[in-house]
């Protein structure tokens, strides 16, 4: 048997039609730049979400760059990140002019250690940005509460309808950054992205730089970007929301399946008390990952990692020896990814779990 550690294409047929559906009904408005569909999805995640602005953008990264941008992080400024996350999360810091500072993150959540938040803050410090990893919110209350007066963007890009107490990823801190890219649990065909926030004043600053920092349009008071959300991947992301509850569902059966088959002998990601993880990634941690890797592979499970080397260890960073991090850096070592997409068939997860407990 392969199983494949993602497959885009097993919706199936109706929600193939209802993507297709809205395609023809895009192509038909004549509106290919923002517009009412933009509108109706920043409406929806405004909605699910509780927060009083959704604002649709072109990626992620752009919702992590236009939200830092619009609290003006620039030249000599600081800003915390954990060193174990995507790229994007150090890179746009660095993009803008700003200094990345690295803190290591916590074993049980794999999110921001928010005494090393405490530690790191400093009179340069702009901004702290928590990564809810894989899905999990990291803990925004002990990490606010260590920021002090410093703003606490989320980078949510992998929690959209994670929540953290009761209150959903996205309305924690001073704004959030979700990403749309195809392998993320809510997946645009393309790319896209999202920022939220409660603050008038911000939402609107980031409408602005939206545009290149027109308001109107060709009167520039800020240097903005084309961050714009396509109406196409606006319309297509509305019809899959209609879908999330129910794929997260499926998630959350596939990751309490493995944690009852492998926690004998894995180390499982722990869920959290107050925590609901969406597993927009199931990541266990094993000796010999790499070996154990290729062995799956051998036996037609494929399985991602992230992230085999932690930012701080990054050429384009080189901040700090190895060992200066110890978490990260073990998680880099040890972390797998199993596949755990919604419509993952029962009898593959059993393999998967099968074939991990024949070579961890
Ligand atoms: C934690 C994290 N931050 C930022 C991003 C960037 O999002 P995008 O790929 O949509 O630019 C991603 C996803 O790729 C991510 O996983």
């Amino acid at each position: 048997m392969r199983v494949p550690f993602l497959d885009l294409r097993r919706g199936g047929a109706a929600l193939d039609e209802a993507l297709r559906e809205a395609f023809d009904r895009v192509l038909e408005s004549g509106t290919y730049i923002l517009g009412p569909e933009v509108e109706r999805f920043e409406r929806a995640c405004s909605e699910r979400l509780g927060v009083r602005h959704a604002i649709g953008v072109s990626s992620g990264t752009d919702a992590l760059l236009v939200a830092l941008m619009a609290l003006e992080v620039g030249p000599g400024d600081e800003v915390i990140v954990p060193t174990y996350s995507f790229f994007a999360t150090a890179g746009v810091v660095a993009r803008l002019g700003a200094r990345p500072v690295f803190v290591d993150v916590r074993e049980d959540d794999f999110g921001m250690d928010a005494d090393a938040v405490a530690a790191a803050i400093g009179p340069r410090t702009r901004a702290v940005v928590p990564v809810h990893l894989f899905g999990q919110c990291a803990d925004v209350d002990a990490i606010a509460r260590a920021a002090g007066s410093v703003p606490v963007i989320e980078d949510a890009a992998q929690a959209f309808g994670a929540r953290y107490r009761g209150r959903a990823a996205g309305g924690l801190g001073v704004a959030a950054c979700f990403s749309f890219f195809p392998a993320k649990n809510l997946g645009a065909l393309g790319d896209a992205g999202l920022v939220t926030t409660d603050d008038d004043a911000l939402a609107a600053k980031i409408r602005r730089l939206r545009v290149h920092g027109a308001e109107p349009k060709y009167h520039h008071h800020v240097v903005g970007g084309n961050f714009r959300l396509d109406p196409l991947q606006a319309a297509l992301l509305s019809v899959k929301l209609a879908h999330l509850d129910a794929w997260t569902q499926a998630r959350r059966a596939h990751a309490a399946f493995y944690d009852a088959a492998l926690v004998s002998r894995v180390t499982t990601p722990r869920a959290l008390e107050g925590r609901f993880h969406v597993y927009n990634q199931y990541v266990v941690r094993v000796a010999s990952r790499d070996a154990v890797r290729a062995a799956l592979a051998a036996d037609g499970v494929e399985t991602m990692v992230y992230y085999p080397r932690p930012l701080h260890l990054q050429p384009c960073f080189a901040q700090g020896a190895r060992g200066r991090f110890p978490v990260a850096e073990a998680l880099a070592e040890s972390s797998l990814a199993l596949p755990v997409f919604p419509e993952l068939r029962q009898d593959e997860r059993a393999h998967v779990a099968r074939t991990l407990l024949a070579h961890a």
